[in-house]
C-alpha cells in the first residue's frame, strides 16, 4: 500500500484517466475525494467512506473552493491533488470559435490554477508536504492538427506546473505534470471507432497500440508516493513512444 493514511483529491475523476487514478488510489490506500460535473456513478458506491464525490465545475472558483472546504471538513487535510478534468473539441484553427477558445482554457487551464492553488493553500495551512499532478498530454510539448486551443491550455499547464513548483518547493509541496499520449477514454472513443483513421495514427505511434487509463494510474501512483519524492516540476511523458518519433 503505496499510499497507505493519505487522501487526494482528484478532478474529473468520474470517467476515464481520472477514474482509474481514483480505483488505484484507494487501492494502494488511500482515501479519495472525486470533484466531477456528475458523480453519481455506482462503482464509487463500494468505496463507502474511502471515497467521496462532490458535484464542482472547475472554471468556477466559487464552486471549487466550496469543494475543497468540503473536502478538508471531511478528511481533515490533503496530501494528494490530481487535476485532471479536461476537455478537448477537435476543431481546425481556421475555425476555432472565441467560446470554444475560451471553454478550452477555462476548464483545462484557468481551472487547474483555481484548484492548484487552493489545494496548495490548504497544504501550506496544515503543513502538508504535499504532492500536485496535473494531468497535461503531449500536446503541450508539441502541435497536433485540429487543436489549436488545446495544444496552447496544455502548453500552458506545463508552465504552470513548472511555476508552481519554484514556488512552492519551500513549503514542501512537490508539483509536477504527467503527459499523457493517445488514452483510450470517452474522449477519443470517437477516433478508435474510425477504424480506417485509427489504423494510420497507430503508425505513430512506435509502440503500435493506444495506451490505458490504468497505465497512467500507474504513473500517478509514483507522482504521488515518496518513490519520486526529489522530483518537482517534471513533465512526465507516457506515450508508448509518440513524441520521441521523427518520422
Ligand atoms: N484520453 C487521452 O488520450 C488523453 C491524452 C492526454 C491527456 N489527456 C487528459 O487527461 C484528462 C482526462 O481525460 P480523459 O481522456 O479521461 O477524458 P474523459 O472525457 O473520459 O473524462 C474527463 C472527466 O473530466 C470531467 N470534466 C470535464 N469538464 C469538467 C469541469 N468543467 N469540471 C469538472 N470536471 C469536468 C468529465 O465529467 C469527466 O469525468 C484531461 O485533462 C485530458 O486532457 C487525455
Amino acid at each position: 500500500m503505496r499510499l497507505k493514511g493519505k487522501t487526494a483529491l482528484i478532478t474529473g475523476g468520474t470517467l476515464g484517466i481520472g477514474k482509474a487514478i481514483a480505483l488505484k488510489f484507494a487501492q494502494e490506500g488511500a482515501k479519495v475525494a472525486i470533484l466531477d460535473l456528475e458523480v453519481n456513478e455506482e462503482w464509487m458506491q463500494s468505496y463507502k467512506g474511502e471515497m467521496m464525490g462532490i458535484v464542482c465545475d472547475v472554471q468556477y472558483k466559487s464552486q471549487v473552493d466550496a469543494a475543497i472546504a468540503q473536502v478538508t471538513e471531511t478528511f481533515g487535510h490533503i496530501d494528494i491533488a490530481v487535476i485532471n478534468a479536461g476537455i478537448c473539441e477537435l476543431t481546425p484553427f481556421l475555425d476555432i470559435t472565441e467560446e470554444a477558445w475560451e471553454r478550452h482554457i477555462a476548464i483545462n487551464l484557468k481551472g487547474a490554477f483555481l484548484v492548484g492553488q487552493a489545494v496548495a493553500k490548504q497544504m501550506v495551512e496544515s503543513g502538508v508536504h504535499g504532492s500536485i499532478i496535473h494531468m497535461s498530454s503531449v500536446n503541450g510539448m508539441r502541435a497536433e492538427n485540429t487543436q489549436a486551443h488545446y495544444n496552447a491550455s496544455k502548453g500552458g499547464l506545463n508552465l504552470l506546473a513548472m511555476s508552481m513548483a519554484v514556488e512552492l518547493a519551500s513549503h514542501h509541496i512537490r508539483v509536477n505534470a504527467l503527459c499523457p499520449g493517445f488514452i483510450a477514454t470517452r474522449l477519443t472513443q470517437a477516433e478508435i471507432d474510425n477504424e480506417a483513421g485509427i489504423k494510420e495514427y497507430l503508425k505513430t505511434i512506435p509502440m503500435k497500440r493506444v495506451g490505458l487509463p490504468e497505465e497512467i494510474a500507474d504513473a500517478a501512483v509514483f507522482m504521488a508516493s515518496d518513490e519520486s519524492r526529489y522530483m518537482t516540476g517534471h513533465c512526465l511523458v507516457i506515450d508508448g513512444g509518440q513524441l520521441i518519433k521523427l518520422a
